[in-house]
């Protein structure tokens, strides 16, 4: 009926049509196939293959080319501007007895008397000894002067001291200890990892304790349990939104302030640090941290209440309370702003009067 009126538009094919049409098409105008011809051996394709090859990689080292090598290694090696590589046995031995070898250190190593508290298990009781190390780089980390000292114990018949470590590049926290009465020792903003001998000088006594706060009993010599901090993560440190995988990242837009801000808070490493230096073993950094890095965020915000009121609680029955002395911001390898625990005192007293709206009674 409709095929009568001539101003109505053609029906359209369907896709499916008019994608056979099209590869019909290409196949008619498709010129036919030239007969291929394969490059028979020794053709062009060869002995060009053949003129590009360099003479000198198929060079046989006659015993006169030999000869005319050893002479220029003599060269070399009598050039006064080489360093000498022939190490003799005294000198492996030297090297191996930690002592000041031939090109094995440095003009500037350290000889160090080390003070460490040694507590064979936790309801044992502790003592400081005294150890002598000697030839200690200055490009050595603290972590690989207990290495040396840890050797030398061995070689000794000695139990090694316990010291915890993991990644030995400041990011997993678990290294810190008391050096000279500091946390994580002289240098700010450094974990005990990061910490380098040429912060000593030749002939210094390092005193080495473990943390000390009641929270953190002591499992061995230099390590403590630090699993209170994991009890304040557990309470409320995650979030349940699902965010994708990681190219979803940025499809939840963030407000540059508050990503840079909740950046700074996740850089805490969770070392103890803050703990171990306050004097109430408070542990109001660590955990204004973690629960700002999750509350300044839009995938944090679920659980914001329920997480601040959570987390602060958990932390008081473990811990000290803040009676604002700063030490914690000092001690912490990753200079953790005082502000977030400023934030978290906020979000505290909110988080009283929001939850208990949502349970009916505010
Ligand atoms: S706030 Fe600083 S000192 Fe405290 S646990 Fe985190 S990184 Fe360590
Ligand atoms: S060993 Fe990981 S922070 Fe020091």
């Amino acid at each position: 009926m409709g095929n009568g009126n001539p101003r109505r538009r053609p029906r359209k094919k369907k896709l499916a049509n008019r994608v056979d049409d099209v590869l019909d098409a290409t196949h008619e105008q498709s010129a036919p196939t030239p007969d291929l011809e394969l490059p028979q051996e020794n053709d062009g394709v060869k002995s060009e293959f053949e003129s590009t090859k360099n003479p000198q990689d198929t060079e046989t080292h006659t015993p006169e080319k030999v000869r005319e090598l050893g002479k220029d290694k003599k060269e070399i090696s009598e050039d006064p501007s080489y360093p000498s590589t022939d190490l003799t046995d005294d000198d492996l031995g030297d090297f191996l007895n930690n002592k000041q070898g031939k090109g094995t250190y440095s003009e500037d190593s350290l000889s160090l008397t080390l003070k460490v508290w040694r507590q064979s298990g936790p309801n044992a009781r502790g003592r400081f000894e005294t150890y002598l190390v000697e030839n200690i780089s200055e490009d050595m980390s603290f972590l690989e002067m207990f290495d040396v000292l840890n050797e030398n114990l061995i070689n000794e018949g000695i139990e090694p001291v316990e010291i915890a470590s993991d990644c030995r590049e400041g990011i997993c926290g678990t290294c810190g200890c008391m050096i000279n009465g500091k946390a994580h020792g002289p240098e700010k903003a450094t974990a005990t990892c990061q910490l380098h001998m040429r912060k000593f000088k030749d002939g210094d006594t390092i005193v080495v304790e473990p943390w000390q706060a009641a929270s953190f009993p002591i499992i061995k010599d230099l390590v403590v349990d630090r699993s209170p901090m994991d009890r304040i993560i557990e309470s409320g440190g995650f979030i349940t939104v699902p965010t994708g995988s990681a190219p979803d990242a940025n499809l939840i837009p963030v407000p540059k302030d508050a990503a840079d801000t909740a950046f700074d808070a996740a850089a805490c490493i969770g070392c103890g640090a803050c703990i171990a230096a306050c004097p109430n073993s408070a542990a109001q950094l660590f955990t204004s941290a973690k629960v700002q890095h999750l509350n300044l965020l839009p995938q944090g915000q679920a659980e914001r209440w329920s997480r601040t009121e959570d987390m602060v609680e958990k932390m008081e029955e473990y811990f000290g309370s803040c009676t604002n002395h700063g030490e914690c911001h000092e001690a912490c390898p990753k200079e953790i702003p005082l502000d977030f625990i400023a934030y978290t005192n906020r979000d505290y007293v909110k988080s009283k009067r929001k939850n208990r709206k949502l349970l009916g009674q505010g």
